[in-house]
């Protein structure tokens, strides 16, 4: 107990998409230094800004070529000093991406490294020869990369090939060589001595590979989706008690692991387990995708799979409380937006009321991704030329160009999940461009801005961005702050087929939070508690209601 993370709420800010300062299209450091007066409006305490190192974007950032140096598309130094300087006037506090994984092809240490195979920096990469069966050149193994495709790519120079499990732009480094883990502490504490709060570590699962074998799955696809070959390995523990030993402990920070894929409980505790010294806390992917959407049929709406939503939530509320710290949220900038994903358009506003209530009395450090405050939702993407994310680009030349996939087909099939959903521009106003620049965006600007935008949004009281505030304030400055905060997580009811119920308790102080997860009128039976106070409902209640209506939400006070 005690440390500052565990009370703050905090906020993600994809920072290309989210307000530029010097029209050029492009979001920028000072316009995250611009909207701060609207981050202490919403009331959030804490950031997360996606990468603004240098870098040739090919991953929108996450391909750094110089950790040192701020991408120029951003602003400069100066400008991340100045942001970190009023942002903590402002009692907000920063953390940022520290990418560890991998580097641009365009960092000079991969530049030197390809050069031959003699090169010091050789090492600082993962490199193999190639096999050769019948004759024809193959990969030095079967692994699939997340983005499509091999993970490898060959390398003419010295007839090798180098590790990429993200894009052919964004080598592996090989933590293996302790020259690459002393480049990597000396970047952290370079950051952490500017005064920022602590990181989100990308990818940090997948720093450990193991040994060259090929994938045995039986999977129809040439290059086998067996992510555990480089997730989760023991070896990663290892990297990061020495990162934490040797720059972490000197700072009082937060460290946020991102363990998706198919990290487990015991996977997760083992990164946020105080005595092993590693991490604070974890991402984990599970809750993204408890809905229809992978099989459903064409024109049928999204629906939540509420056995299965309240299964995880469980499993992670209960699997860390007591032996760790969590982070919750409901998206980042890999995932869709949840106002689509598992809001309902007929019940907009409740809906995306309701899953706020959801997630954010839960227990764990919360982060809201920005434009889910005002609920903005998925894009319509009509043709490739409308997505940005490399890993479509690459899926799109294997499966509609090489594979002959229908291109309507493909474009229906991934709108569904893709991450470009999430990187629309900020809707700040309904002026042009959504109030976000006054030249043409980088990305689309999803055409609800008229109605889903900041500006509307404060002087509307039952905005979904109102009501978002209201949360936030709850969770850090009422009465209520320390039972969000440290409440033992327990769910009831948990058969009920439409009804999410949980409770918070600490010491004598209990609140009892009940979600409808569908669009169905739910009568229910009388609860075993007294009713001490509405704490929030967001359909205005004054009492509690005998039938829940569609997508109702309510936290109460009881006893
Ligand atoms: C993480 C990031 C994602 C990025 C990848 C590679 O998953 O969230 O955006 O593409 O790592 O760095
Ligand atoms: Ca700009």
């Amino acid at each position: 107990m005690g440390k500052w993370w565990k009370k703050a709420f905090g906020y993600q800010i994809y920072i290309r998409s989210f307000k530029d300062s010097n029209n050029d299209g492009i979001g920028d450091i000072r316009g995250i230094i611009e909207k701060l007066d609207y981050l202490s409006y919403l009331g959030i305490n804490l950031i997360w800004i996606c990468p603004f190192f240098k870098s040739p974007m090919d991953d929108n950032g996450y391909d750094v070529s110089d950790f040192y140096n701020v991408s120029s598309d951003y602003g400069t130094m100066n400008d991340i000093q100045e942001l970190i300087v009023k942002a903590h006037q402002k009692k907000i506090k920063i953390i940022i991406d520290l990418i560890l994984n991998q580097t641009s092809d365009e960092h000079l240490w991969f530049q030197e490294s390809r050069k031959s195979k003699d090169n010091p920096y050789r090492d600082y990469y993962i490199w193999a020869p190639p096999r050769y069966i019948n004759g024809q050149r193959v990969e030095p193994t079967n692994w699939a990369s997340f983005f499509g495709g091999s993970c490898w790519e060959y390398d003419q120079q010295t007839n090798e090939y180098y590790m990429k499990i993200f894009s052919r732009k964004m080598p592996d480094l090989n933590w293996k060589n302790p020259r690459v883990r002393d480049e990597i502490v000396k970047m952290t504490d370079y950051w952490l001595s500017m005064g920022i709060d602590g990181f989100r570590l990308d990818a940090v699962a997948h720093l450990g590979k193991s040994d060259l074998m090929d994938s045995t799955y039986q999977t129809q696809e040439r290059y086998k989706p067996e992510w555990e070959k480089y997730s989760n390995l023991p070896i990663v523990h290892d990297y990061l008690q020495e990162l934490n030993q040797k720059v972490f402990s000197k700072y009082d920070i937060v460290t946020i692991g991102e363990v998706g894929g198919r990290a487990l409980v015991e996977d997760a505790l083992r990164y946020v387990s105080p005595k092993r010294r590693e991490l604070n806390m974890v991402f984990n992917f599970d809750h993204n995708w408890c809905n229809n959407g992978w099989n459903r049929k064409k024109g049928e709406k999204l629906k939540i799979d509420v056995q299965a939503m309240k299964d995880i939530f469980e499993k992670w509320q209960t699997g860390l409380q007591g032996k760790g710290w969590n982070a919750i949220y409901w998206l980042n900038h890999d995932q869709p937006r949840v106002a689509s994903h598992y809001g309902d358009r007929d019940y907009f506003h409740e809906s995306a009321k309701m899953l706020a209530v959801c997630m954010y009395f839960m227990w764990g450090t919360p982060f809201i991704y920005n434009g889910e405050e005002i609920g903005m939702t998925n894009p319509e993407f009509k043709s490739i030329v409308d997505f940005k994310d490399v890993s479509i680009h690459n899926q799109y030349r294997i499966n509609v160009i090489e594979n002959k996939q229908d291109p309507t087909d493909f474009i229906n099939y991934v709108s569904y999940s893709t991450r470009d959903n999430a990187r629309t521009i900020m809707q700040w106003s309904n002026d042009e461009y959504a109030g976000f620049s006054n030249d043409k965006p980088w990305n689309m600007v999803n055409d609800n801005y008229r109605i889903i935008n900041v500006k509307d949004e404060i002087v509307d009281k039952d905005s979904i961005l109102n009501f978002y505030r209201k949360i936030v304030d709850i969770r850090l400055n009422s009465k209520y702050n320390n039972v969000i905060a440290y409440g033992k997580y327990q769910q009831l009811k948990k058969e009920h087929q439409q009804l999410y119920f949980y409770l918070r308790q600490y010491r004598t102080k209990k609140i009892l939070v009940i979600c409808n997860l569908t669009n169905e009128n739910v009568k229910i039976d009388e609860l075993e508690y007294k009713i001490i106070n509405i704490i929030i409902s967001n359909y205005e209640r004054k009492e509690i209601p005998q039938e829940f209506a569609p997508y109702e939400a309510i936290v109460l006070e009881v006893e």
